[in-house]
């Protein structure tokens, strides 16, 4: 238990710790997390996202917005992260509600995409059948030639998300698969974190 309550005081710390430590060992994307989202029916989904921002407001990421992902958050906002780092063997889960970021925010970070993958935001109907690439290729084109040399703004069907953790857990490997596992669940929506351990 060495990291439990005395080196981390929230699991925001934790796992910023964990991403830093993940940026230097994995081969590639340290911030792929696999989101998962739930119909009101109960049907579950699952697909990677790239994190965009981590700190005590929430846990950031940014999509098409009529995309499935985009569809079934909107009907139900829960939904649950899973990052996984081969090279560091742990996992971290975390649960919660999403919240829409603002329209600024959305604004800041798209402009910060390179000008392709703003295009790209443009052509994709995220989520939705296509006839075949040559479609989607003659929708790049078009929307290329549409904002020429210009600003290539934001779609109004592209924008973030926020997850609010109530819920972490911190897996760490350890040797004959006894392994640790240290959860945190949110007070009441509050500041203060209930610790525990759970048996591997
Ligand atoms: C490593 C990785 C990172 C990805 N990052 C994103 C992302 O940040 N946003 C996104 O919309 N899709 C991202 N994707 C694609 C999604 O996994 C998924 O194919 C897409 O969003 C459509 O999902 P949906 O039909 O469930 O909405 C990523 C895929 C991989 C493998």
């Amino acid at each position: 238990m060495d990291d439990k309550t005395a080196e981390f005081s929230t699991p925001f710390e934790r796992l910023q710790a964990w991403l830093a430590e993940a940026e230097q060992t994995e081969p590639n994307d340290p911030t792929a997390v696999a989101l998962a989202t739930c119909t009101l029916g109960g049907f579950p989904s699952l697909r990677m996202v790239l994190m965009k921002g981590c700190d005590e407001s929430g846990i950031v990421f940014y999509t098409n917005l009529e995309s499935r992902k985009g569809r079934e958050l909107a009907e139900n906002p829960n939904a649950a992260m899973l990052f996984h780092w081969k090279s560091l063997r742990r996992q971290v889960r975390i649960e919660g509600a999403v919240e829409p970021v603002s329209s600024q925010e959305a604004d800041n970070y798209f402009a910060s995409r390179p000008r392709s993958s703003r295009i790209g935001a443009w052509a994709s109907k995220q989520s939705r059948e296509m006839a075949g690439r040559f479609e989607f290729e003659a929708a790049i084109a078009q929307y290329t030639a549409k904002f020429g040399v210009g600003d290539v703004p934001r779609p109004d069907c592209w924008s973030g998300f926020r997850l609010k953790p109530a819920y972490f857990e911190f897996w760490r490997d350890r040797k004959f698969r006894l392994h640790e596992r240290v959860t945190f669940a949110r007070q009441q929506q509050g500041k203060l974190w209930t610790v525990s351990e759970l048996y591997p």
